[in-house]
């Protein structure tokens, strides 16, 4: 049974005396309170992260990266593999010496970790120091949350799983000024036996086109030069994908569409040509394969076999002969023999992609999974995965050679790991370029003309 939190102030009253007791703390102290946020995990969550920044600088706080200075710090968490939980709970363990210190200090977790019971409970138990729980249906009770902890020191912890509409009145507060992501959806129905996702997120939910289309518009009008679109599976956005990214490619204005995830068995060669067709839309697809082996895959129930998949990957290539893919991929599934990773090893050389993350299974509990029996041990696991990788370096710093001589357009996005003078930018594959220029042209398109290959980057000149 999940942990329902309800709230005992409502939310303008709790908007009010946050506001008051801000200003209070601010003429008191001389300085706004601040928060850290910090988010873990993916793309989505980071989204998640700006939008709570956004309703903390409403009430008045402003930001640290300095968790010593904070009022209020917050971890956005990640479920997906126990290394990711196993970090929050070492950083929430640091953390008690700071609250012993600061009886007034607000700690809390929040996000897809924070969804789950046992983490609840565990928290409530063992890490007397932390305040504030709440998971991924919870951010519209927040100011209630906070403003119940900071006037009445309670501890609070909210696991509600009960879906609201989107709110589309919380705006995101993006610390980046260039590349902004873009939620179009949440959730996922997919239920792949492996994954937390759909247990901590819940159903599918999509935007309405029409808020999607006038935060484009008003990205652009900021000056964003590349917008990338999210959700767990943006093929099965509920109003048309392909659609949605003709619409966005028909706004004015110099700027990149890129989107992430996009599940194999919803991927249409409608998509790919829409893809080639909208001059924004960038020649990338990220693409998760999960398995080379057609018995693991149904066994992870991704639906869909090596032969649909590589009929998506021929097909764009017919069209555009050096298209760019990317993956995820998971070593050593329950059950997974070495004959089958060796077929994970084959699809890689097949696809040649130009990057994949490659990830060793982790068993997550509450997904089916879990259950499954598994014979191969981590430390077997790791030395496939080094052998994954090592196969990727060697197709990647041969694929990467496609081009050298060719001048393509990067976005730069501030300076790059070459040494001093050098400055790194994207492909509109998404690869990243690392090229000798001047650091004014940061959060600027230049052209390059690519020289080297390398097993991780492109060199270039500014041309
Ligand atoms: N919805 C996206 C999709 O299906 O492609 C990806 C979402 S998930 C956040 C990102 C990646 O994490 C997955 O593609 C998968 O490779 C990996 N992943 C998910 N659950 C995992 C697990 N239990 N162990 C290891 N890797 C996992
Ligand atoms: Fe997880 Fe599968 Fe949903 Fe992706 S599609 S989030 S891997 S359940
Ligand atoms: Fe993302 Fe991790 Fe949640 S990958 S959806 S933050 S479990």
């Amino acid at each position: 049974m999940s942990e329902v939190y309800i709230s005992a102030v409502n939310t303008d009253d709790a908007v009010q005396g946050l506001c008051d007791w801000s200003e209070k703390y601010r003429a008191d102290k001389g300085h706004a309170p601040l928060a850290y946020v910090h988010s873990y995990g993916c793309q989505q969550n980071v989204s998640d992260g700006e939008k709570i920044k956004g309703m903390l600088a409403k009430v008045g706080y402003d930001f640290t990266d300095e968790i010593g200075d904070a009022q209020f710090i917050l971890l956005n968490t990640c479920a997906v593999r126990e290394n990711a939980e196993d970090r929050v709970f070492g950083n929430i363990g640091d953390m008690k010496k700071l609250k012993e210190a600061d009886k007034e200090l607000v700690i809390g977790i929040c996000g897809c970790m924070a969804q789950q019971e046992h983490v609840a409970q565990k928290v409530k138990n063992s890490y007397r120091q932390v305040d504030l729980v709440f998971g991924t249906f919870a951010y519209n009770d927040m100011y209630s949350m906070l403003w119940e902890v900071i006037s009445k020191h309670k501890r609070i912890f909210n696991q509600s799983d009960v879906c609201t509409e989107i709110d589309e009145s919380l705006t995101q507060l993006r610390d980046d000024k260039v590349r902004a992501f873009l939620p179009i959806m949440y959730g996922c129905n997919n239920f792949c036996t492996y994954c937390i996702v759909p247990h901590v997120r819940g159903r599918e939910r999509s935007r309405k086109p029409e808020a999607v289309l006038a935060e484009v518009r008003q990205l652009v009008e900021q000056g964003y030069k590349e917008i990338t679109l999210l959700g767990q599976n943006v093929n099965s956005y509920a109003y048309g994908f392909p659609q949605l990214l003709c619409s966005i490619n028909e706004i004015p204005g110099k700027f990149r569409i890129r989107f992430m995830s996009s599940h194999p068995k919803d991927a249409s060669f409608e998509l790919i040509d829409t893809i080639i067709d909208c001059e924004k839309v960038c020649t990338h697809l990220h693409l998760p394969v999960q398995a080379g082996s057609d018995r693991v895959l149904k066994a992870m129930n991704r639906r869909y076999t090596t032969e649909k998949y590589l009929e998506i990957i021929d097909y764009a290539r017919s069209r555009v002969p050096d298209f760019s893919f990317t993956t995820d991929l998971i070593v050593g599934f329950p059950g997974e023999t070495y004959e089958e990773f060796c077929m994970t090893k084959d699809i890689i050389k097949r696809v040649k992609y130009d990057n994949i993350y490659s990830f060793v299974y982790s068993r997550r509990s509450g997904t089916p999974a879990a259950k499954m029996q598994d014979d191969i041990s981590d430390k077997q696991k790791g030395l496939w995965l080094r052998e994954l990788l090592m196969e990727q370096r060697e197709i990647t710093s041969e694929w990467f050679g496609r081009f050298v001589g060719r001048t393509v357009e990067i976005l730069v996005e501030g300076e790059g790991r070459t040494g001093e003078g050098y400055l790194t930018g994207k492909t509109d594959e998404n690869i990243i370029v690392e090229v000798e220029a001047d650091k004014k042209y940061i959060g600027e398109f230049i052209n390059v003309r690519i020289t080297k290959a390398m097993n991780w980057a492109l060199m270039g000149e500014q041309v």
